[in-house]
């Protein structure tokens, strides 16, 4: 299934792919789990034809991550060409140059502080250090930037000054149990009896279930064999082991589509 976007996203790449004034275009796409912020990247960037320069941030991102690492392995093997690797920055600045580039850097929330401070002269300049004296230029015009966030910790206020600000929503029910359906090949009753349930229990620590979770419960559910072991993929996926009365009518769902497919 293709990526839905809804208004708030599109208005805002709208907005930012329009500008003129050759600063670089920064998105920061914020909001729980499982709103869609990293299938966004991705969807923009096919949209778009766009190269898609892509990095999970950590804790312990830091320079070598963004501007110039050390292969490790080619260190080892002496390939003496091949030990310098250029950092995310680095790729997606060479990238630029080439052609429209989506970068991601995919949950910025994570980096300590100093990174987050290196990334913000890459903002504001596009130069990416690769020796000491010697910088790589990104052509910020062809350049999107997509942060994301989930919130662990507060972006710098100079930071923010530089985005344009999304805050993701949850994806409505129908839409869910449609991609779930679609996923999982499981009936569409099933699932939005199994989304109901899996919203209903407030037991887990994120308190609501992802949607690549629900799809697996759904996946799952359709190799049960009998009704108690339903009861146990549900449980497995939820933490909670719902009664016979509530996996009945979901049993009956899967039941019926097998004969279907017989
Ligand atoms: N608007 C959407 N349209 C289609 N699929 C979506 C949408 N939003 C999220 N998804 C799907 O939901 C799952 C979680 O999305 P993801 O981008 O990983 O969320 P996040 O990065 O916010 O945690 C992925 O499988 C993704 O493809
Ligand atoms: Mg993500």
């Amino acid at each position: 299934m293709n990526y839905i976007m809804r208004d708030p996203e599109r208005v805002a790449l709208r907005g930012i792919l329009a500008r003129r004034n050759g600063d670089a275009r920064v998105l920061l796409l914020t909001g729980a789990p499982g709103t869609g912020k990293t299938a966004f990247a991705e969807a923009v960037a096919a949209e778009l034809g766009a190269f898609y320069v892509y990095a999970l941030l950590h804790s312990w991102s830091d320079d070598q991550e963004l501007y110039q690492g050390v292969n490790v392995a080619a260190a080892v093997a002496g390939d003496a060409e091949a030990v310098r690797q250029p950092g995310v920055l680095a790729v997606a600045a060479e990238k630029s140059r080439q052609g429209m580039t989506v970068l991601c850097l995919d949950e910025v929330d994570k980096v300590q502080e100093r990174t987050e401070y290196l990334l913000l002269d890459f903002l504001q300049t596009g130069r990416v250090p690769v020796r000491p004296g010697v910088h790589l230029q990104a052509s910020l015009p062809s350049l999107l930037v997509i942060l994301t966030s989930n919130g662990t910790r507060p972006l710098s206020a100079a930071l923010l000054r530089r985005c344009r600000r999304v805050e993701m929503q949850p994806l409505p029910a129908e839409t869910v149990e449609a991609i779930m359906a679609e996923r999982s090949k499981t009936p569409a009753g099933a699932c939005a009896m199994l989304r109901k349930l899996a919203y209903s229990i407030g037991e887990r620590a994120d308190r609501t279930a992802s949607l690549q979770e629900l799809c697996l419960l759904a996946e799952e559910a359709m190799l049960a064999e009998s009704i108690q072991e339903l009861g146990l993929i549900v449980e497995g996926w939820t933490d909670i082991r719902p009664d016979h009365k509530t996996l009945a009518p979901i049993w009956g769902e899967i039941v019926a589509q097998r004969r279907r497919a017989k």
